[in-house]
C-alpha cells in the first residue's frame, strides 16, 4: 500500500459500518418491585432503553474503506433543518453546489477547491427572537474556495438561489486545507527520483513508508511569497502501526501545494538511524498479557430509568439545561443558545450565546531546519471538526451514550459524513454535589448528600499524531467545565543516540530521550476558547474583582492583615487583556448590571481557569506574531460577527495581522455591550518515557459558575438516590 492510500486510511478508515441507531423506545415503566426483580423483568438490565451504536468492531483500522461513504448518507438523506442554527444539510449542500456552477469561477471542476463551505449563520438578534414553530430563517451558506491561488468568499442565499455576496480577501493568509489537499500533496515527492533516491539511502523500503502534510508556518522569508507551501516528512511504518516512532529524521520536502511539485528536498539526517519500533505498537491484539497484572472488572453506569436528555434535531434537553449542538468542519463542537432553567421562576435563563473552540496552537521548542517550522494552528490550517474522528462506542464514550454524526462538504462542495463525530452522555463518577452531616454534639442527627450527576458532549479529533478530546460538561447547579484531554502519539525526533550517558549537553536534546534513537521534543499546546456569553441578555460587563491584601492600622485589630475583593468594571478591551497571576489574584465575572438579584447583586458568571500555561515565545517571534491571541489568557471583545476566529479568518501561511491581538488593540468600549469572551488553555509539554509509545491522557479545563446568578443553591430541591430506585441486578442480566 502506498502512502497515500495509508492516509486515506488514517483519515477514513475508522468510518465504514459505524452506523449509529438511536432506538428510542417508550421508557420501560417497571414498578420498583418489578425492577427489583431482574430474574423476571429483566428489562432495564438489557440494553432496549438505552441509545444504541450498531458498531462495536473493536479494530476498525483494518477495514477496507472507501471516500465516499454512501451507507451513512442515505441516514441523513432526508435531514431538515428545524433551528436557525441547525448546520447545512444534505440537499442544502446539492442546492450549493448547483448555484456555484452557474458562476464562471466554478465552471471547471479541477480549477477551484471549496476549503469551507457551512451554514452562514442568521444575524443573532434574529436568531435570539426566533421561536420554536414560527418559519426557519432565511438559510445561507458561507463559502471559502480557493481559486488559482486567490481566496474568495461568497454567500448562497438558499432561498433565492443566487450568490448575495462575493469578495477576495485582501488578507496574508490561505484557508483551512481541505482533506484532498493534505492526501493528494503526499503523492508530490513520490514523483521525485531524487526523493525516492534519498528514501532507500536511509535503508528505507519504499513500500514501507507513509508521510504526513505538516503546514510550514510562515516565517517572511522570499521563498514564502505568494506560493502555497506545505512540508512533508515521513516514516517507516516496518513492524510497528505506530510509524510516528520511526522518524527518517532530517528528511523534509518542501512542497508547492497549488502545483502539486517539489521545490526542494532537504536531507541532514545521512547518519540517524531509523529506530527499531520494538514494543511500540499499542494495540491490545497485540500486546503481551502479564498474569500477574490484576485487571478491572467490566464498569458500566445504569440508568433503570433510561437517560434523562433527549436530542431532538440539534436541541439537546437535560434536567436544568438546554441547549444547541452542532457539528463544525473547523471548530469541531459548537455550543449556542445555552440556558438553564431557574429553580425559583421555571424561567429558562440565558447563559452562552455561542461557544466553540476558536483556534489551536502548537509551537515545538526545537529551532533545527526539520523541526522550527512546526507550528500548528490545528483548527484554522487542518480543521479541528475534520480531525475528529469517529468515537469508540464503550471505549471512547459510555454505553448509555448518544452520538450525532457530522455532515460536511468535500473539496467540490460533495457532502459526506463524519460518523459519529459527537457522543453526549450522563456521566456520574461517584462524586457529590453537595452534603452536610450534623455532628453528634447538636444531636439533630441530620445527613444530606446528593450525588453529584452531569452532562457530557464529547468529541476527540485526532490531528495525525495527536488526539484532543474535547469535552463540554453541564452540571445541575449551573457549572459549565469545558476539558481538554491530550493524548495520542508524541512527535519525536530521531538521534543517534542510544542513552543518556553519551549526550555530552542535554540542554540541545530540546526534549527527552524516551527510547533508543527517539527523542521527544518540548512542545506547548495552547487552546482558546471563544465565550459569547449572554448572561440573562447580551448586555453585559467584564468585571475583574481583585483579591487584594489589606493591612489593618495600628490598634485596629489584633490581626495585621486580611484580603479584600475589589471590584473593577472593565470598560476598554485593553481593561481586559489579562495574564493570570498567583499572586496578584483576581476572579473574572461577566455580569449583567441590569439585572440584580433580590438583595441587590448583579447577576453573573465567573470565569474559573484550571491549571494552563502561558506562551513563552518572544512576542517578535514569526509564530507567536501569528498566535498572537495567545499573549494574553483572557480576552474581551465587543461581539463582531466577523471576529469569532482568534488567530484570523485565514490561518495558515498567515502573518498575524487578523488576529484577537490586533482586535483587541482597537480598545473598543465593552462596557454594558454584548461582549465574548476568551480564554485560552494552555499546557507545557516536556515529553517524559511514560508518553512511549502513547500519551496516557493528561487534562486541563476551565469552568463557567454561576456568580450571583441564582437566588440560593439552584440544586438544593434535587433528590438524593434510594435504594428502591437502583435495584442490583445479575450481572448476567445486563446485555
Ligand atoms: C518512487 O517510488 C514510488 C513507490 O515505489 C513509485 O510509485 C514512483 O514511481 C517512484 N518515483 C519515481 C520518479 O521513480
Ligand atoms: C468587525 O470586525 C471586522 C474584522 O476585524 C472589522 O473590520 C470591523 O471594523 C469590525 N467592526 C467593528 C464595529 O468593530
Amino acid at each position: 500500500m502506498d502512502a497515500r492510500n495509508l492516509l486515506v486510511l488514517l483519515s477514513f478508515g475508522i468510518t465504514l459500518v459505524l452506523l449509529v441507531t438511536w432506538f428510542h423506545l417508550p421508557l420501560l415503566s417497571l414498578t420498583n418491585k418489578e425492577a427489583l426483580n431482574c430474574n423476571i423483568y429483566s428489562g432495564w438490565c438489557t440494553s432496549k432503553n438505552r441509545f444504541h451504536s450498531s458498531s462495536s468492531d473493536p479494530n476498525p483500522i483494518n477495514k477496507p474503506t472507501t471516500f465516499s461513504n454512501h451507507h451513512q448518507q442515505l441516514k441523513h438523506e432526508f435531514d431538515v433543518p428545524r433551528h436557525p442554527l441547525d448546520p447545512l444539510t444534505i440537499q442544502e449542500f446539492n442546492e450549493v453546489r448547483a448555484v456555484l456552477s452557474t458562476h464562471p469561477l466554478f465552471k471547471s471542476s479541477n480549477s477551484y477547491t471549496l476549503n469551507s463551505l457551512v451554514l452562514e449563520e442568521p444575524d443573532k438578534e434574529l436568531v435570539l427572537k426566533w421561536k420554536k414553530g414560527q418559519p426557519l430563517l432565511p438559510r445561507k451558506a458561507s463559502i471559502v474556495a480557493l481559486v488559482k491561488g486567490v481566496t474568495h468568499t461568497l454567500t448562497v442565499d438558499l432561498n433565492t438561489n443566487q450568490i448575495t455576496n462575493h469578495e477576495t480577501s485582501p488578507a496574508a493568509g490561505y484557508p483551512t486545507m481541505t482533506i484532498e489537499e493534505m492526501m493528494s500533496v503526499l503523492d508530490v515527492p513520490l514523483k521525485n527520483n531524487e526523493f525516492n533516491n534519498t528514501i532507500t539511502k536511509h535503508g528505507v523500503d519504499l513500500a514501507d513508508l507513509v508521510c504526513l502534510p505538516l503546514s510550514s508556518g510562515w516565517y517572511g522569508t522570499p521563498v514564502e511569497e505568494n506560493i502555497r507551501l506545505i512540508k512533508v516528512q515521513c516514516y517507516s511504518r516496518k513492524g510497528s502501526v505506530n510509524f510516528y516512532m520511526k522518524p527518517i529524521e532530517g528528511v523534509t520536502v518542501l512542497v508547492d501545494m497549488d502545483k502539486k511539485e517539489v521545490v526542494s528536498i532537504t536531507d541532514n539526517g545521512q547518519n540517524i538511524p531509523i529506530a527499531n519500533g520494538v514494543d511500540t505498537d499499542y494495540r491490545y491484539s497485540v500486546q503481551k498479557l502479564n498474569k500477574e497484572l490484576k485487571l478491572i472488572n467490566p464498569i458500566s453506569l445504569e440508568q433503570p430509568k433510561g437517560p434523562s436528555f433527549t436530542v431532538d434535531g440539534h436541541i439537546v434537553k437535560w434536567a436544568n439545561w438546554e441547549f444547541h449542538l452542532k457539528p463544525d468542519p473547523r471548530a469541531g463542537i459548537i455550543i449556542s443558545q445555552a440556558k438553564v432553567r431557574d429553580p425559583d421562576t421555571s424561567e429558562l435563563r440565558s447563559v452562552i450565546y455561542k461557544g466553540f473552540t476558536s483556534e489551536l496552537f502548537v509551537p515545538y521548542m526545537d529551532p533545527t531546519d526539520g523541526w522550527y517550522f512546526k507550528t500548528y494552528m490545528d483548527a484554522g490550517e487542518y480543521g479541528f471538526g475534520l480531525q475528529a474522528m469517529p468515537l469508540d462506542p464503550l471505549n471512547d464514550c459510555p454505553r448509555n451514550a448518544y452520538y450525532m454524526d457530522g455532515v460536511f462538504a468535500s473539496a467540490d462542495g460533495t457532502p459526506f459524513i463524519q460518523p459519529n463525530m459527537i457522543c453526549i452522555f450522563e456521566s456520574y463518577a461517584g462524586d457529590i454535589a453537595w452534603r452536610h452531616a450534623e455532628c453528634p454534639i447538636t444531636d439533630m442527627r441530620v445527613t444530606e448528600v446528593r450525588p453529584k450527576v452531569t452532562l457530557v458532549v464529547r468529541m476527540a479529533a485526532a490531528v495525525a499524531n495527536y488526539d484532543y478530546i474535547m469535552d463540554w460538561e453541564f452540571q445541575t447547579d449551573g457549572l459549565i467545565r469545558s476539558k481538554v484531554g491530550l493524548s495520542g502519539i508524541l512527535m519525536v525526533k530521531g538521534t543517534t543516540y542510544e542513552n543518556m550517558n553519551q549526550v555530552p549537553d542535554q540542554e540541545y536534546l530540546y526534549g527527552t530521550l524516551l527510547s533508543e534513537n527517539i527523542i521527544g521534543v518540548i512542545h506547548d499546546h495552547f487552546i482558546t476558547y471563544y465565550l459569547d456569553m449572554d448572561v440573562d441578555g447580551s448586555d453585559n460587563s467584564f468585571v475583574k474583582v481583585n483579591i487584594k491584601r489589606q493591612e489593618t492600622s495600628p490598634g485596629e485589630s489584633p490581626r495585621k492583615s486580611y484580603l479584600k475583593a475589589v471590584r473593577k468594571v472593565a470598560k476598554t478591551e485593553k481593561d481586559a487583556q489579562i495574564k493570570l497571576q498567583l499572586y496578584d489574584p483576581s476572579e473574572f465575572h461577566v455580569v449583567n448590571s441590569l439585572k440584580k438579584t433580590k438583595v441587590g447583586n448583579p447577576v453573573g458568571y465567573k470565569l474559573v481557569p484550571g491549571a494552563t500555561a502561558a506562551s513563552l515565545l518572544d512576542p517578535e517571534d514569526p509564530p507567536q506574531k501569528r498566535a498572537a491571541f495567545t499573549n494574553n489568557q483572557i480576552w474581551v471583545t465587543p461581539y463582531n460577527k466577523s471576529e469569532q476566529w482568534a488567530g484570523g479568518l485565514l490561518v495558515y501561511q498567515s502573518q498575524g495581522d487578523d488576529t484577537l491581538q490586533v482586535w483587541s488593540n482597537r480598545d473598543r468600549p465593552i462596557e454594558n455591550k454584548d461582549i465574548v469572551l476568551w480564554y485560552t488553555v494552555g499546557f507545557h509539554h516536556v515529553p517524559c518515557q511514560e508518553d512511549y509509545p502513547i500519551m496516557p491522557t493528561v487534562s486541563s479545563s476551565f469552568d463557567l459558575k454561576p456568580v450571583n446568578f441564582f437566588e440560593r443553591n439552584p440544586i438544593l430541591r434535587m433528590p438524593p438516590n434510594f435504594k428502591d430506585d437502583l435495584p442490583v441486578c445479575k450481572a448476567q442480566d445486563s446485555a
